[in-house]
């Protein structure tokens, strides 16, 4: 028989706190404890599934036996605290992002490769559940089969990201270079990124556009736009706001042998009849297009009682006693913080950055940081974060 797995949250806000929940309903775990620096926050929700209260995550790693802990405190905190847990052989599941700089990200990385070296069982996850999403899965079977042959570009308009300024205003760690390192890039889209990345591949080269605060009374940006080169010759285009209304998710996929399309939940496909590129070059006709047939690609309902967040908990379970794939390694996290930290980076310095090269964000932070003047004010109360995901 399976063990049941000693489980804690570290970060019980709007996102630890349904952690909590899927990790109290799952039989493959127990909720032992919750930590929250918020003492007030983490006594409620540990009353409420009947675990026990810490304030500082390396207490809380220290006194309380543990197999696994879940991450969900603001950004800057997830590697620091996976790599308190890897110390001590428990293993993790973090939030997204995996950290807030692509540095960062490779120290919490190399971290966890040493710790495997005397706990070689030991599981590294991150949160991307969107890629559980029955519409992302067909896409990444689509693809991976070949549907397209040879991709040429991939466009995606992602503006269903609308904050107010009251979502803004919660949490004091919010929307400030301090205390977030960045925004809707960091915030909402790596999601997107990583999707983006899975799907068609993680690219070469970046050129970025964002602007800082542009529609909120925030210090990052709450609007980017970049343009994705990648080996082979792909190009990609990328434009997210937390300020459209109503906003588009428009994801299109082209390649020699036609196109995908998703949006509003459902994925067009253009078949041409021979490939565009041979086309081009034997045609003797200067406009004449292949033949095409368009068609709705069906998405499976789906599966299983499980949902998004509650799935990714779920297969980190099955990671740890039976060695099962995860739905996403933590390394597989540094791909879209190196494309948030490039667009950025682009951005402030007017140029074309390389995937491979985005550690002078580093420094660019820290000056942010440094220089700052910008005065947040805080709203009262907890945000009800069923809303983000509905
Ligand atoms: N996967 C998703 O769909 C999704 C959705 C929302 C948020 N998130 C991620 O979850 C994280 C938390 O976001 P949120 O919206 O829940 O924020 P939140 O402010 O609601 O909650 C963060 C909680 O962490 C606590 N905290 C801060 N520092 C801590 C520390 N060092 N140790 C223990 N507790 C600490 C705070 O007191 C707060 O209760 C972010 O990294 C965010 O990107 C993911």
């Amino acid at each position: 028989m399976e063990k049941t797995l000693r489980v804690a949250v570290i970060g019980v806000g709007g996102m630890g706190s349904t952690h909590a929940a899927h990790i109290a309903a799952n039989p493959k775990a127990r909720l032992v404890a919750v930590c929250d620096t918020n003492p007030q926050r983490a006594r409620e929700i540990a009353e409420k599934h009947g675990a026990k209260a810490y304030v500082d995550p390396r207490e809380l790693l220290t006194r309380e036996p543990l197999d696994a802990v879940t991450i969900a405190t603001p950004h800057y905190d997830h590697p620091l605290i996976s790599m308190d847990a890897f110390a001590k052989g428990i293993h993790v599941l973090s939030e997204k992002p995996i950290a807030v700089t692509a540095r960062r990200a490779r120290e919490a990385l190399a971290a966890y490769r040493a710790a495997r070296v005397d706990h070689p069982g030991l599981r590294y996850a991150i949160m991307f559940q969107e890629r559980t999403q029955p519409a992302f899965a067909k896409l990444k079977a689509l693809l991976t089969g070949g549907i397209l042959g040879r991709l040429t570009r991939a466009t995606w308009i992602h503006t269903k990201w609308f904050r107010s300024q009251y979502y803004y205003d919660h949490g004091d760690w919010r929307a400030s270079w301090k205390g977030e390192g960045g925004g809707v890039l960091l915030n909402q889209c790596p999601h997107t990124l990583d999707l983006y990345q899975w799907l068609v591949g993680r690219p070469r080269s970046v050129i970025g556009r964002v602007s800082l605060g542009k529609y909120h009374d925030i210090e990052v940006e709450d609007e980017a736009t970049a343009f994705f080169e990648h080996e082979g010759g792909l190009v990609g285009h990328f434009h997210t706001t937390t300020a459209e209304c109503p906003g588009t998710n428009r994801l299109e996929i082209a390649g020699e042998l036609g196109k995908l399309v998703l949006e509003d939940g459902k994925i067009r496909h253009w078949k041409n009849a021979v490939s565009m590129l041979d086309h081009s070059k034997e045609v003797q006709d200067g406009f004449k297009l292949p033949e095409c047939a368009e068609s709705e690609i069906p998405i499976p309902p789906e599966s299983g009682s499980l949902k998004l967040h509650g799935k990714v908990i779920d297969a980190f379970f099955d990671g740890i006693t039976l060695g099962a794939p995860l739905i996403a390694e933590a390394e597989e996290g540094l791909a879209s913080i190196s494309m948030s930290n490039a667009i950025l980076l682009s951005s402030f310095q007017g140029r074309t950055v390389s995937l491979d090269d985005v550690d002078g964000f580093d420094d660019k932070l820290q000056g942010l940081i440094e220089g700052s003047r910008w005065k947040k004010k805080v709203a009262a109360g907890n945000l009800d974060f069923q809303a983000s995901w509905k």
